[in-house]
C-alpha cells in the first residue's frame, strides 16, 4: 500500500509538476485521508461519490398533481446526487390478482418491479383519498407484497396532502410491513400542501423546502449506508 501511494504520488508530481487539487491539498493527501477511515466509512466515502438511481411513485390520480412538482423540486434540488425516474402511471395498471401475482404477472407490474428492484432507493409521494391512501398506490403494493422488490429498500415516504395524517401512518404501517427501510427523516408530512404551491408550480412555502432538502439529504445517507 506504503508503496502504492509513493508511486502515485510520484506519477502526479512528474505529470503535473507542483500543481495541487482545487482544495489545496495533493492527491496523496487525499489517498491518505480516505485510506484512515475505517473499512466502513472508506466503502461509505466511495459510494456515496457516484449518482444513485431513485424511483419516484407517485400516488395522486390527478394529471395537473402538487405531489409532482413536489418530486420535481427533489429532482431539480438532487440532481448531483440522484438520476430520478418519476413513475405517474399507477392509474393505468392492471388490478391486483393474486392468481396471477407470481407467475403470469402482467408485463407492466413486471416492469415496475423490475424498476424498483434495480432502484438504489425508492420515493413515494402522494397525497390522502378518503383517509386512506389513493386505490392505485395500493394496487401497486398489493401486486409488490408478494416479491421482495421493497423489502431492505431504502425508502422516502412523503404525503402531500390537505390534511393527510391518516394515510401518512397507514403507507408508513404498510411499507414497515413489506420490510421496506425508511427512518422517521426518511418520512415527511405536507399539510395544507395546494396553499404552498403558487400558479407556476413552485413551491413557496420556505419551511417546505427546507423540511424537503433535509428529507433528501438523510434518504442519501440512508441508500449509502446500505451499501455497507
Ligand atoms: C377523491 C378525493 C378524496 C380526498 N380525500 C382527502 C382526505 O381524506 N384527506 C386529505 O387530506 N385530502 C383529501 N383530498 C384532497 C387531496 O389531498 C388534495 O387535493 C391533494 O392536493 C391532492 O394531491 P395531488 O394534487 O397530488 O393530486 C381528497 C381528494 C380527492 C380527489
Amino acid at each position: 500500500m506504503l508503496m502504492f501511494l509513493i508511486l502515485s504520488n510520484f506519477t502526479y508530481t512528474y505529470l503535473h509538476g507542483i500543481q495541487k487539487e482545487e482544495n489545496g491539498h495533493s492527491p496523496l493527501y487525499s489517498i491518505w485521508k480516505v485510506y484512515r477511515l475505517s473499512k466502513k466509512r472508506r466503502k461509505m466515502h466511495m459510494y456515496a461519490g457516484t449518482m444513485k438511481n431513485v424511483v419516484a411513485l407517485i400516488g395522486s390520480a390527478a394529471t395537473s398533481s402538487a405531489n409532482h412538482i413536489v418530486i420535481e423540486y427533489i429532482r431539480s434540488e438532487a440532481r448531483d446526487i440522484f438520476q430520478v425516474t418519476v413513475y405517474d402511471r399507477l392509474k393505468t395498471l392492471p388490478h391486483f390478482n393474486p392468481e396471477k401475482s407470481l407467475e403470469h404477472a402482467p408485463s407492466e407490474i413486471t416492469e415496475l418491479r423490475n424498476l424498483i428492484q434495480d432502484a438504489d432507493g425508492v420515493i413515494i409521494s402522494t397525497p390522502e383519498y378518503v383517509f386512506s391512501i389513493p386505490s392505485g398506490l395500493k394496487n401497486v403494493i398489493e401486486w409488490c407484497v408478494a416479491t421482495t422488490v421493497f423489502s431492505e429498500k431504502p425508502l422516502g415516504i412523503i404525503t402531500a396532502s390537505t390534511s393527510g395524517l391518516k394515510g401518512h401512518e397507514e403507507l408508513k404501517l404498510i411499507m414497515h410491513t413489506l420490510m421496506a427501510n425508511f427512518t422517521s427523516e426518511t418520512t415527511l408530512l405536507i399539510q395544507g400542501v395546494k396553499g404552498k404551491i403558487d400558479a407556476h408550480g413552485a413551491i413557496i412555502d420556505i419551511q417546505t423546502r427546507e423540511n424537503l432538502q433535509r428529507f433528501t439529504k438523510a434518504l442519501f445517507t440512508l441508500i449509502c449506508n446500505r451499501a455497507l
